[in-house]
């Protein structure tokens, strides 16, 4: 049977940041399909109020500004909510928001390597009849890794960056005031060591041991490059299938340099395979 009316799926969105702006700004223009973010919120009322704003100039009806995250969840009408904003409001409000019957987009990936907290929120959306999303973000190669991931040995994901773009990051506390003048590690770990260290960094590797074998048996390698060409990562893999290697130069977002380009596309190409299901390709 034909489906000449798909169903909207309307969307809440927490976190109306770098990623989370431009996610909207994607749906708006309809190039995640039928979607519609129909509500959102951030801690920021700056950061809530310019997003609302600025959508509710190309739409009929205006969005609903949530005042807590748990507002957000308890709107009926909201079937998907879309996380932008950080590792904590996944740690606590993940369990929650399944459990109210609405699946979930999760960017801040780093948080799902918690011990115990994917198996939770797994057993709350199976209870709930919900879906978990975890986009592939700023690399590729995750459907081959886990397309082999019981054939895996060894997965290692090597990070290069410029020193800036670490700054802040607790694992890079004893290196901010050294002059970094040619590549350096800073990190060498596995991914569950790395997520607490490089909070903001460490959802790509997040993701990477996900879908392959896990946060204690991937390895992370930091490396601050003052010439590298932007956000590069690097993974390699050994298997009885073969041995992989993926390469992403990442160049930031054009209208958002704070965001790569590919975390955008990768986020609004979940949301489009959630809404139009009809096509998958390489799933
Ligand atoms: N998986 C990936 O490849 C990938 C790529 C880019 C970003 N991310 C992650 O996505 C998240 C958003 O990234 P970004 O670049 O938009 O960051 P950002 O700092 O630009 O925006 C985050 C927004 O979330 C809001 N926020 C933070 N904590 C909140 C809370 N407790 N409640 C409500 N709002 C809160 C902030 O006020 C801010 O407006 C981060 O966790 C980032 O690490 C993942």
């Amino acid at each position: 049977m034909v489906n000449k009316h798909p169903k909207i799926v309307n969307l809440g969105l927490i976190g109306c940041g770098a990623m989370g702006s431009e996610l909207a700004r994607s749906v708006q223009r309809g190039e995640a399909g039928p979607a519609s973010i129909i509500a959102l919120f951030d801690q920021s009322a700056s950061a809530r109020n310019r997003l609302s704003q600025e959508l509710n100039r190309c739409q009929a009806t205006p969005l609903i500004e949530a005042n807590t995250i748990s507002e957000l969840t308890q709107i009926d009408k909201i079937d998907l909510i879309v996380e932008c904003a950080s590792q904590q409001v996944v740690t606590d409000h993940a369990v929650n928001i399944v459990s109210a019957g609405k699946s979930m987009l999760i960017m801040s990936s780093g948080a799902m390597i918690e011990p115990g907290l994917m198996q939770m929120v797994m057993a709350s959306a199976e209870k709930s009849g919900v879906s978990l999303y975890i986009p592939s973000g700023a690399v590729g190669g995750i459907d081959a890794l886990r397309a082999s991931k019981h054939l895996l040995e060894e997965v290692t994901i090597i990070s290069s960056k410029p020193p800036v773009a670490l700054s802040g990051a607790p694992g890079f506390a004893g290196w901010e005031d050294e002059k970094i003048d040619e590549p350096t590690v800073i990190f060498q770990g596995s991914a569950a060591e790395a997520v607490g260290l490089f909070p903001a960094n460490v959802n790509v590797a997040a993701t990477v041991s996900l879908a392959g074998i896990g946060p204690d048996s991937t390895q992370v390698v930091v490396i601050a490059d003052p010439d590298s060409p932007g956000n590069v990562h690097e993974i390699k893999a050994t298997s009885t299938a073969g041995l992989f290697s993926f390469r992403f130069e990442n160049r930031p977002h054009d209208k958002n340099p704070k965001t790569s380009f590919l975390a955008v596309l990768a986020a609004v190409e979940t949301l489009r395979s959630i809404c139009q299901p009809s096509l998958r390709v390489g799933t």
